[in-house]
């Protein structure tokens, strides 16, 4: 099948475009970052811009995808400091897309959606259904986003689906979340034999390793039309605090001083966030089951830690 995947060059999409390939996926990257030096065999790039919408549509005509990973976007922390820029990407971008495969007859398109789409109060578990109420521009746009894309759904015949995702982590670069400090944890013990974490030890929140992530994607992608009754599913893996971290990877690197000194603007997002999420109505209709806890992610983060220093630098 034909795909193209938005925001390739990412923490998410850079996963996802190998595991893609592997499924037998032809993939089309659409990216504002130049390609990488190494893209799996039959990888096609195409640099633009996800706010110009002249450049996505041609990108999607020339592509000519029957479903679009739409994974571009400015996460939370990183948000917070260029607001304006984060609507226009975010939103922006999405409606970009949105057209783009309207008028192009894509048939699907996923949307990375988000724990961030909530805001502080809700009663936990937070169910599917719920108010969305989020503080920061990241929250705000994802939540423009799942609405506009029910709307091409009901209104105008496109099938839209996608995912609330946890924090992900996994040994690959991080993009500017609140929830990056979990893979730093792992990479500094290694590298420095310390970490100065940037959320307090308590912090607890939705967690998953980015390979459940990936599988939930296309399975949700792949699902029965008649199966599913909304566009839009939390799914969860883990909920482990900040401290739960720390223990992990100090089993793991025996002897790494692990520092809790919180910065607030990224506190203050997280403690707008839900620590525990309900995940019932993805199980029941597309048989969603994370594989990965906190001791098996431990352990894959590991394996990886030293190629990604050796990326990263010491
Ligand atoms: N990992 C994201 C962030 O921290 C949450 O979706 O922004």
């Amino acid at each position: 099948m034909k795909t193209l995947v938005t925001g390739g060059a990412g923490q998410v999409g850079s996963q996802l475009i190998p595991y893609l390939c592997e499924l037998g996926n032809e993939v089309v990257v659409f990216d504002l970052a130049a390609a990488p030096t190494t893209l799996p065999e039959g990888v096609r790039w195409v640099q633009g811009d996800i706010t110009d919408a002249q450049a996505v549509s041609s990108a999607v005509a020339g592509a000519g995808p029957e479903v679009i990973f739409h994974l571009a976007a400015i996460l939370s922390a990183k948000g917070e400091q260029d607001p304006h820029r984060t609507y226009r990407v975010n939103l922006g971008g999405t409606y970009n897309i949105l057209e783009a495969a309207r008028t192009n007859g894509v048939r699907q398109v996923m949307y990375a959606s988000t724990i961030a789409v909530f805001g502080p109060g809700l009663p936990e578990p937070v169910q599917n259904e719920v108010s969305l109420r989020p503080t920061t521009m990241y929250g705000v746009t994802k939540v423009a986003g799942e609405l506009l894309g029910e709307y091409y759904q009901s209104r105008r015949g496109l099938e839209f689906r996608g995912v609330r995702f946890p924090g992900l982590v996994n040994a690959g670069v991080p993009g500017g979340g609140t929830t990056d400090y979990a893979l730093w944890m792992y990479v500094d013990a290694v590298r420095h034999g310390r970490y100065e974490c940037f959320v307090e030890a308590s912090s607890r929140l939705p967690m998953m390793y980015l390979d459940d992530g990936l599988r939930a994607m296309v399975e949700l992608s792949q699902a029965p039309r008649e199966r599913l009754k909304r566009c839009i599913y939390n799914i969860v893996a883990i909920s482990p605090s900040a401290g739960d971290f720390a223990d992990a990877v100090r089993k793991r690197v025996p002897g790494a001083e692990i520092t809790f000194v919180p910065d607030p603007a990224r506190q203050k997002i997280l403690d707008s966030w839900p620590h525990e999420v309900d995940d019932s109505a993805a199980r029941s209709e597309w048989d969603w089951r994370h594989e990965y806890d906190l001791e098996r992610m431990s352990d894959a983060i590991m394996e990886r830690v030293p190629a990604l220093i050796e990326q990263l630098g010491r």
